[in-house]
């Protein structure tokens, strides 16, 4: 009996002896995504504990025993009388007492298939590329979705969520190099850029030169920008119809990431974002700013959980490529009139890739003069936030970017040598 393998062994063995050797696909570092905000489903389930906030949502508890797909909400978008339901279970509590976010009352939540691409939502195009280069989901390619509603502290402070998340990033990221036996290629999307710079600050140096070969970063906003500020005044409503203004605004200012959009004083100094009768905001007012919006519960959050984690941007020393769009429409100061934050703003616009101001784009560049920080600039004339993945050339230049990480030649070289 001892001497018969058991199966999963003999499974193992089976796959190892399956790979082909010496092919371009044994030579790929192992790559990990790391999506955008609302860039991968969440699921909910109710328990006893839920007070439905409307009839429509205790029928729908009811019939409801296990998981559901929270996000995105198809039924919510087709059926008017499941957004107040959706905006309820989609929203989070942040317990002063115990200096932590969480779940509404009587919601659990989970992210479905972490570790797989399939679990990204938008990626799909630069998925398939990655594929066809000989990279295999679950295997070579991995990813890190998670609980976008949530961030991470500073240290001191709980994030039981945030927390488990990079405890959990740290491991997809290790085992994956150590069953490749090489370092991973870390690709990271808007949110998701802020989230992995702070984890990778949060690792020691050894571990992350031992793991991580390269970051490639899409868009990143590392000093916030100021359609958020924007968000947190008006309130949010996922494009889903008839969301009342205390729904999205509850929606917004529950959301532990949402005050991870400010635009930070390091980045945004002394330019104007906001302007009233009364006066003008900079990124050094954000806590007058939430005050002044009624949300003066924001303000002990912003100050102890947020401010202390932007306030400097050391470099993370493994080498870096930052992926940016430029020359788009941004918003980048609201001028609001007599009707005060509940009125509609006049919007100045300056450059940015439609939704991040670009001098926060480009906050990551300083790093570029940094002794033993390897850091290459890639800027895209006329791609929006999201055209990393639907813009044919876009897709095309950050496969090309992973491939130049692993060390490999590019598409482009290839073109150039046939
Ligand atoms: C959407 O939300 C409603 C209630 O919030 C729920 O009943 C439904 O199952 C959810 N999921 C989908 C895919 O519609
Ligand atoms: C913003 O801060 C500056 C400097 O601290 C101050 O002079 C100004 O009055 C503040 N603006 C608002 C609207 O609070
Ligand atoms: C971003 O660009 C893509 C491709 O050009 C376009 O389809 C999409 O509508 C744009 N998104 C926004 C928000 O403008």
């Amino acid at each position: 009996m001892a001497l018969v393998p058991p199966l999963p062994v003999v499974a193992a063995l089976l796959l190892l002896l399956a790979q082909p050797l010496g092919n371009a696909a044994g030579d790929l570092h192992p790559v990990v995504l790391v999506p955008g905000y609302g860039s991968n489903q969440l699921e909910a389930m109710l328990t006893a504990a839920y007070e439905p906030p409307a009839p429509a949502c205790a029928a729908a508890g009811a019939d409801r025993q296990g998981w559901f797909p929270l996000w995105p909400n198809h039924t919510a978008t087709r059926d008017a009388s499941q957004v107040p339901c959706f905006a309820d279970q989609m929203s989070l509590v942040y317990d002063a007492g115990a200096d932590d976010y969480r779940n509404a009352d009587g919601v659990a939540t989970r992210v479905p298939s972490f570790g797989s691409a399939r679990a990204l939502i938008g990626w799909d195009q630069l998925v398939r590329q990655l594929e066809g280069m000989g990279y295999r989901d679950g295997e070579t390619l991995l990813a890190a979705p998670y609980d976008f509603r949530y961030a991470v502290a500073p240290r001191g402070h709980p994030s039981a969520v945030g927390s488990r998340y990079f405890r959990d990033l740290g491991r997809l990221i290790r085992a994956a190099s150590l069953r490749r036996g090489r370092p991973a290629i870390v690709v990271a999307h808007s949110f998701g850029c802020a989230l992995t710079y702070q984890f990778l600050l949060s690792r020691p140096l050894p571990w992350r030169c031992r793991y991580v070969k390269h970051v490639v970063l899409l868009g990143s906003a590392l000093g916030g920008f100021a359609p958020g500020m924007y968000g947190l005044s008006a309130g949010i409503d996922y494009g889903l119809p008839g969301v009342t203004r205390p729904a999205m605004l509850r929606l917004a200012r529950s959301q532990q990431s949402t005050l991870w959009r400010l635009p930070t004083p390091l980045v945004f100094g002394d330019r104007p974002l906001a302007v009233t009768r009364s006066g003008t905001y900079t990124a050094r007012n954000m806590s007058a700013f939430l005050e002044a919006i009624g949300f003066p519960d924001g303000v002990w959050p912003y100050e102890t959980r947020v401010l202390p984690m932007w306030e400097a941007l050391p470099p993370p020393m493994v080498p870096v490529t930052s992926v940016i769009g430029v020359g788009i429409r941004t918003p980048e100061t609201y001028v609001f009139g007599t009707d005060g934050f509940e009125g509609e703003p006049e919007v100045t616009y300056g450059d940015g890739d439609g939704d991040i101001n670009l001098v926060s784009l480009v906050a990551v560049e300083d790093w570029a003069g940094v002794e033993g920080q390897a850091m290459e600039v890639v800027r895209l004339p006329g791609v929006n936030h999201s055209g990393f993945f639907s813009v044919d050339s876009a897709v095309e230049r950050v496969v090309d970017e992973i491939c130049r990480a692993g060390g490999g030649s590019t598409e482009l070289d290839r073109k150039f040598s046939i």
